[in-house]
Protein backbone atom coordinates (compact mmCIF):
# COMPACT_ATOMS: atom_id res chain seq x y z
CA UNK A 1 0.00 0.00 0.00
CA UNK A 2 1.50 3.52 -1.44
CA UNK A 3 0.33 6.53 0.67
CA UNK A 4 1.07 10.21 -0.50
CA UNK A 5 0.80 12.53 2.14
CA UNK A 6 0.86 16.49 0.90
CA UNK A 7 1.27 19.48 3.27
CA UNK A 8 0.48 22.88 1.55
CA UNK A 9 1.75 26.29 2.10
CA UNK A 10 3.35 27.47 4.95
CA UNK A 11 3.49 23.84 6.98
CA UNK A 12 7.21 24.49 6.51
CA UNK A 13 7.65 27.01 8.93
CA UNK A 14 6.38 24.91 11.79
CA UNK A 15 7.80 25.44 14.99
CA UNK A 16 8.71 29.07 14.09
CA UNK A 17 4.64 29.88 12.70
CA UNK A 18 2.30 30.85 15.16
CA UNK A 19 3.79 28.21 17.84
CA UNK A 20 0.73 29.01 20.17
CA UNK A 21 -1.53 27.77 17.44
CA UNK A 22 0.73 25.26 15.78
CA UNK A 23 2.87 23.82 18.49
CA UNK A 24 7.14 24.13 18.56
CA UNK A 25 7.70 21.17 16.95
CA UNK A 26 9.18 21.97 13.48
CA UNK A 27 8.50 20.40 10.04
CA UNK A 28 11.25 18.33 10.22
CA UNK A 29 9.52 16.45 13.11
CA UNK A 30 6.26 16.17 11.23
CA UNK A 31 7.64 14.42 8.59
CA UNK A 32 9.73 12.16 10.75
CA UNK A 33 6.17 11.32 12.70
CA UNK A 34 4.62 10.88 9.48
CA UNK A 35 7.07 8.55 8.10
CA UNK A 36 7.87 6.52 11.42
CA UNK A 37 4.17 6.31 11.74
CA UNK A 38 3.58 4.64 8.36
CA UNK A 39 7.17 1.99 9.09
CA UNK A 40 5.47 0.67 11.37
CA UNK A 41 2.00 0.06 9.28
CA UNK A 42 4.18 -1.51 6.45
CA UNK A 43 2.97 1.15 4.42
CA UNK A 44 5.11 2.83 1.80
CA UNK A 45 5.24 6.80 2.31
CA UNK A 46 5.77 9.81 -0.44
CA UNK A 47 5.75 13.02 1.34
CA UNK A 48 4.86 16.43 -0.70
CA UNK A 49 4.60 19.74 0.61
CA UNK A 50 4.80 22.80 -1.45
CA UNK A 51 3.50 26.80 -0.97
CA UNK A 52 2.50 26.33 -4.48
CA UNK A 53 -1.06 25.73 -5.84
CA UNK A 54 -0.26 24.84 -8.75
CA UNK A 55 2.67 22.05 -7.85
CA UNK A 56 -0.13 20.62 -5.06
CA UNK A 57 -2.34 19.82 -8.47
CA UNK A 58 0.27 18.44 -10.11
CA UNK A 59 1.20 15.77 -7.58
CA UNK A 60 -2.26 15.26 -6.86
CA UNK A 61 -2.77 14.35 -10.57
CA UNK A 62 0.56 12.77 -10.63
CA UNK A 63 -0.73 10.33 -8.26
CA UNK A 64 -3.45 8.58 -10.60
CA UNK A 65 -2.62 5.37 -11.36
CA UNK A 66 0.29 5.19 -8.70
CA UNK A 67 -1.11 6.04 -5.00
CA UNK A 68 -3.61 3.62 -3.29
CA UNK A 69 -4.63 6.46 -0.31
CA UNK A 70 -4.03 10.68 0.01
CA UNK A 71 -3.52 12.28 3.40
CA UNK A 72 -3.74 16.43 2.95
CA UNK A 73 -3.53 19.18 4.95
CA UNK A 74 -4.02 21.86 2.31
CA UNK A 75 -3.48 24.47 4.61
CA UNK A 76 -5.19 28.10 3.93
CA UNK A 77 -5.57 26.46 0.42
CA UNK A 78 -7.95 24.28 2.23
CA UNK A 79 -10.75 27.52 2.44
CA UNK A 80 -9.38 28.73 -1.26
CA UNK A 81 -9.06 26.41 -3.73
CA UNK A 82 -11.57 24.89 -6.04
CA UNK A 83 -8.44 23.80 -7.64
CA UNK A 84 -7.21 21.25 -4.96
CA UNK A 85 -10.82 19.84 -4.95
CA UNK A 86 -11.43 19.31 -8.36
CA UNK A 87 -7.81 17.29 -9.03
CA UNK A 88 -9.26 15.18 -5.72
CA UNK A 89 -12.03 14.46 -7.27
CA UNK A 90 -10.51 13.58 -10.78
CA UNK A 91 -8.10 11.12 -9.55
CA UNK A 92 -11.07 9.49 -7.46
CA UNK A 93 -8.49 8.40 -5.14
CA UNK A 94 -9.29 8.26 -1.50
CA UNK A 95 -8.13 11.27 0.41
CA UNK A 96 -8.55 12.17 4.12
CA UNK A 97 -8.07 15.73 5.49
CA UNK A 98 -5.76 16.62 8.11
CA UNK A 99 -5.35 19.86 10.38
CA UNK A 100 -3.27 20.31 13.21
CA UNK A 101 -5.60 23.42 14.60
CA UNK A 102 -8.86 23.22 15.08
CA UNK A 103 -10.00 25.15 12.37
CA UNK A 104 -13.94 25.06 13.39
CA UNK A 105 -13.01 27.34 16.62
CA UNK A 106 -10.92 30.00 14.64
CA UNK A 107 -11.72 32.83 11.79
CA UNK A 108 -14.94 32.40 9.70
CA UNK A 109 -12.78 32.79 7.03
CA UNK A 110 -11.73 28.65 7.94
CA UNK A 111 -14.86 27.67 8.23
CA UNK A 112 -15.33 26.48 4.54
CA UNK A 113 -13.40 23.25 3.35
CA UNK A 114 -13.07 22.91 -0.28
CA UNK A 115 -10.77 19.95 -0.50
CA UNK A 116 -12.52 18.27 2.72
CA UNK A 117 -15.73 18.04 0.31
CA UNK A 118 -13.49 15.39 -1.65
CA UNK A 119 -12.38 13.80 1.71
CA UNK A 120 -13.34 10.48 3.08
CA UNK A 121 -12.99 11.71 6.63
CA UNK A 122 -11.14 15.17 8.42
CA UNK A 123 -8.90 14.96 11.69
CA UNK A 124 -9.18 18.17 13.24
CA UNK A 125 -7.48 19.89 16.11
CA UNK A 126 -5.21 16.91 17.19
CA UNK A 127 -1.53 17.96 16.06
CA UNK A 128 0.37 15.36 14.91
CA UNK A 129 -1.75 12.72 16.22
CA UNK A 130 -4.25 13.69 13.32
CA UNK A 131 -2.00 12.52 10.81
CA UNK A 132 -0.90 9.30 12.93
CA UNK A 133 -5.17 8.81 12.80
CA UNK A 134 -5.78 9.48 9.42
CA UNK A 135 -2.82 6.98 8.08
CA UNK A 136 -4.31 4.26 10.13
CA UNK A 137 -8.02 5.09 8.79
CA UNK A 138 -6.95 4.97 4.89
CA UNK A 139 -4.66 1.42 5.66
CA UNK A 140 -8.25 0.27 7.02
CA UNK A 141 -10.50 1.90 4.62
CA UNK A 142 -7.97 0.66 1.83
CA UNK A 143 -7.96 -2.87 3.08
CA UNK A 144 -11.85 -3.36 3.72
CA UNK A 145 -12.43 -2.13 -0.06
CA UNK A 146 -10.00 -4.48 -1.17
CA UNK A 147 -11.97 -7.18 0.77
CA UNK A 148 -15.04 -6.36 -1.04
C1 LIG B 1 -4.13 24.49 8.94
C2 LIG B 1 -5.32 25.43 9.18
C3 LIG B 1 -5.44 26.45 8.07
O1 LIG B 1 -6.55 27.30 8.30
C4 LIG B 1 -4.19 27.31 7.98
O2 LIG B 1 -4.28 28.21 6.91
C5 LIG B 1 -2.96 26.49 7.92
C6 LIG B 1 -2.84 25.27 8.70
C7 LIG B 1 -3.90 23.54 10.12
O3 LIG B 1 -3.19 22.56 9.94
O4 LIG B 1 -4.40 23.78 11.23
O5 LIG B 1 -1.99 26.89 7.28
O6 LIG B 1 -4.42 23.71 7.80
Amino acid sequence: MKLLIINGPNLNMLGLREPDIYGRQDFAALENFIRETCEAQGIEAELFQSNHEGAIVDTIQGAYGRIDGIVINPAAYTHTSVAILDALKAVSIPAVEVHLSDVTKRESFRQISYAGLACVKSYIGLGFEGYRQAILFLKNYLEGRENT
